[in-house]
C-alpha cells in the first residue's frame, strides 16, 4: 500500500476593502491603462486594521475545514506560509492553531516568500507520507500592505492581501489513479536575494522594512524558472502537458502566466487566472486561485492539477496532484 497526502477540502479569505486600480490612480503616480496592460491586475484586497495574517489565515482555514467536514481538533498538523506574520515570534501557525482547538499538534511557519505554500506543501506532504502526521492545514496567508512603499509606484500597485488554506489527509491505496499528491519539486538560488527582498529585519535595523523589487529581473528569471520546474515535475509522474486538467500558477503578472503556458504548450483556458481580481498575494496566491477554481466548480475529482510559483530568495517550485 502507498501513502499518499490526500486534498480533501479548500477554503480562503479576503479582506473586506476591495481598491481598484482607479482608487490606488488617485493616491499613486499611475493609471489603471498601464496597470492592466503591464499586469493584468484590475483590483487587490487590503487588510484594515484588526484584520491581520492570522484573522486572515484562520477564516481560510475554517472554509477548508468546513469543506473537508473535518473538525479543528483532528488537525495535528499546521504549515502556515507567510512573509508578513502578526509577530516575530511566536509562529502565526500557532495562533491559527489555538483559533480551531487543534492545540498539541504541530504548527510552525515556513518562510519563502511567493512560493511559501509550495514549501508549505511539501514539507506537509512528507510528513504526512512518512506517518509523523495524519490530518494537515497547509496554509498560505499574507497582508503584504504592511510591507508596501506606497510612495513607490513600481512595487505598491501590484500586491494585496488574502488566504488560502487547504486540508491534507494521509491515505494508503494501491491505485495507479489514486487521489494525492503526486510529487513536489522545490528550488532556492540565494544569489538572486537583491532582486526582490524587504529592506529591513529584525536582525538588521530592527525595523519591519519595505518590500523592494527590481521587476524586469524578476520577471526574466520567473518564466525560465518555472517552465523548467514544471517540466521536472511532469518528467517524475510521467505525465505529459496534455494531460494536465488545470494549472493554478502563481498570480504575479498575467504575462508570466502567459508567457509559462506558452513555453509548456499549455491552451490558456486551462490556466486558473486569479490576478486582476487578488493581485499578488504572494504565499496566498495559489491556495486563493486553487479554492476559488474548485468552488466556482472548474476543478472536479479526479482531474490532475498542476500548482506552481516563484518569489523572493529567489525560491521557485511545482507540485502536481489528483485531486
Ligand atoms: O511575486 C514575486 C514575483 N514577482 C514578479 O513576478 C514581478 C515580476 N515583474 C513584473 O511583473 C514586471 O516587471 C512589472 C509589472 C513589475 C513592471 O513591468 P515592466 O514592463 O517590466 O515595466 P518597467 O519596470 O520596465 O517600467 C516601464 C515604465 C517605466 O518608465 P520609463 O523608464 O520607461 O519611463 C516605469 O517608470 O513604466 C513606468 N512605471 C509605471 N508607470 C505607471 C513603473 N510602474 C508604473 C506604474 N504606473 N505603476
Amino acid at each position: 500500500m502507498v501513502q499518499r497526502a490526500v486534498l480533501i477540502g479548500t477554503g480562503s479569505a479576503l479582506p473586506a476593502r476591495r481598491v481598484t486600480n482607479a482608487e490606488l490612480a488617485e493616491r499613486v503616480d499611475t493609471t489603471d491603462e498601464w496597470i492592466v496592460e503591464r499586469t493584468g491586475i484590475r483590483q487587490r484586497y487590503i487588510a484594515a486594521e484588526g484584520e491581520t495574517t492570522s484573522t486572515l489565515a484562520i477564516a481560510a482555514a475554517r472554509a477548508a475545514l468546513a469543506a473537508a467536514g473535518v473538525e479543528g481538533p483532528s488537525i495535528d498538523l499546521i504549515v502556515l506560509a507567510t512573509a508578513t506574520p502578526d509577530q516575530t515570534f511566536p509562529a502565526t501557525a500557532t495562533i491559527v492553531q489555538d483559533a480551531l482547538g487543534a492545540n498539541g499538534g504541530m504548527a510552525f511557519d515556513v518562510a519563502a516568500v511567493c512560493s511559501g505554500f509550495l514549501y508549505a506543501l511539501g514539507v506537509a506532504d512528507s510528513m504526512l507520507r512518512s506517518g509523523m502526521a495524519r490530518r494537515a492545514l497547509v496554509i498560505g496567508a499574507e497582508t503584504f500592505s504592511r510591507i508596501l512603499d506606497w510612495e513607490d509606484r513600481t512595487t505598491c500597485v501590484l500586491f494585496g492581501d488574502g488566504a488560502g488554506a487547504i486540508v491534507l489527509e494521509a491515505r494508503e491505496s494501491d491505485a495507479a489513479d489514486a487521489p494525492g499528491v503526486l510529487a513536489t519539486r522545490l528550488h532556492a538560488d540565494g544569489a538572486h536575494n537583491q532582486l526582490l527582498y524587504v529592506d529591513g529585519g529584525v536582525s538588521t535595523t530592527g525595523t519591519v522594512g519595505k518590500l523592494r523589487m527590481k521587476g524586469k529581473e524578476v520577471f526574466k528569471h520567473a518564466v525560465t524558472n518555472l517552465s523548467e520546474v514544471l517540466r521536472e515535475v511532469l518528467a517524475d509522474t510521467g505525465v505529459s502537458a496534455e494531460q494536465l486538467d488545470w494549472v493554478v500558477p502563481h498570480q504575479a503578472n498575467q504575462r508570466i502566466l502567459d508567457g509559462t503556458a506558452k513555453k509548456l504548450g499549455l491552451p490558456p483556458e486551462k490556466v486558473v487566472v486569479t490576478v486582476d481580481r487578488h493581485a499578488n498575494t504572494s504565499a496566498a496566491s495559489v491556495p486563493l486561485a486553487l479554492d476559488t477554481a474548485v468552488r466556482d466548480g472548474r476543478i472536479q475529482p479526479g482531474q490532475l492539477v498542476m500548482l506552481e510559483a516563484m518569489g523572493g530568495g529567489f525560491t521557485w517550485g511545482a507540485s502536481l496532484i489528483r485531486i
